[in-house]
């Protein structure tokens, strides 16, 4: 018997306000075609003023619990993933725990910028694995709309808001790539990149700063190592491109998300795609894909999945797990 952490349950929550593209017409040197023939965004969603970061989670934390028919007090611990945490401290995932009405179990936040639920995943898989947590919550959850400079045409139509969960659950498994759960994980990061994309500010600058990024710089690195990272997480699983049900990439651009499925040789019959409704929604992405997905019959008990993205650091990693 093998012990695998198995996702029960899935739900995300996206700010009521949807802002198309052309809504930027009227104060950017920009054009709706230009933002979606360049990155397959068609619209996005902010969050209302005084909606937090944990505000969004907390609801898509609710809609995984209770499509996972548990309650707050079944979870052991709650791992957020986020670059853009309510306050500077506590985190953000400590707020959730008290929104759910959680009193025990710990929780905890994770940065690693739009590749963070990757990290989020594996870090609550090793804890499942190594036996200090039954139930985990993972959460993705982010406000850039906070960090955006609204004079960076290249930058501020790319990205949203937006929260998405997953609950994790420990179950003993024959040990084979047939189990659902977690099969395995590939993270990997490369600080030399740092100018390609971060924020021009922080605590420890007394600043807030908003997102810089040199976006064809990113995109030069994001399909190679997008690609390179799903097929070792494949690999590590004992399985092969041809055996996966669906991409769940994350969603930062069309073409990013085309180039990877065709170097890994799959069809975009394969791949969940939402990019065009959410924008770049970071940590947030990837698990607002599956809960979108499996409500369009995309995602089935059985199906296999893998999870890649990329982003500030650069980080960028994938999880293969059978859902
Ligand atoms: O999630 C974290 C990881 N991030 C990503 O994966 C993002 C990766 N990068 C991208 O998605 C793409 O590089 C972008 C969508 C950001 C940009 O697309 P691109 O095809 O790489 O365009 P570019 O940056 O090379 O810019 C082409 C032109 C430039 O004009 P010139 O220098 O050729 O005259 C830009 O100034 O497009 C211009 N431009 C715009 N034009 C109209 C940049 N932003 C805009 C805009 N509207 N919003």
């Amino acid at each position: 018997m093998t012990r695998r952490a198995v996702v029960t349950g899935v739900g995300h929550y996206l700010p009521e306000r949807v802002v198309e593209n052309a809504e930027f017409e009227a104060s950017l040197d920009t054009t709706d075609d230009w933002i979606r023939s360049r990155s397959g965004i068609e619209r996005r969603h902010f969050a209302a003023e005084g909606e937090t970061t944990s505000d969004l989670a907390t609801h898509a934390a609710r809609a995984a619990l209770q499509d996972a028919g548990i309650t707050a007090d079944d979870v052991d611990a709650i791992v957020l993933a986020t670059s853009t945490a309510d306050l500077t401290f506590p985190s953000a995932a400590t707020m959730v725990q008290a929104a759910l009405g959680m009193t025990k179990g710990f929780a905890f936040d994770l940065q690693a910028v739009c590749a963070g639920f990757v990290y989020a995943l594996t870090n609550a898989n090793a804890l499942i694995l190594s036996g200090q947590a039954e139930r985990v919550l993972v959460i993705g959850a982010e406000t850039f709309s906070r960090i955006m400079d609204w004079t960076d045409r290249s930058t501020c139509v790319l990205f949203g808001d937006g929260a998405g969960a997953l609950v994790l659950e420990a179950q003993d498994c024959a040990g084979t790539s047939d189990d659902r759960g977690i099969l395995s994980t590939d993270l990997n990061s490369d600080g030399r990149y740092k100018d390609l994309l971060y924020v021009d500010g922080g605590v420890s600058t007394n600043s807030t700063g908003h997102l810089r990024m040199q976006g064809n710089q990113v995109f030069r690195h994001a399909v190679e190592k997008l690609a390179g990272t799903a097929n070792t997480a494949l690999k590590t699983a004992g399985l092969a491109a041809g055996d996966v049900d669906w991409i769940v990439p994350h969603q930062a651009n069309i073409r990013i998300i085309q180039g990877t499925a065709k170097k890994m040789g799959l069809s975009m019959d394969n791949v969940v795609v939402t990019v065009q409704d959410h924008g770049n929604t970071s940590a947030a992405s990837i698990p607002l894909a599956p809960s979108v997905g499996k409500s369009r019959g995309q995602i089935k008990d059985g199906d296999l999945i893998v999870t890649e993205a990329i982003g500030g650091g650069l980080a960028w990693g994938a999880v293969v797990l059978r859902w």
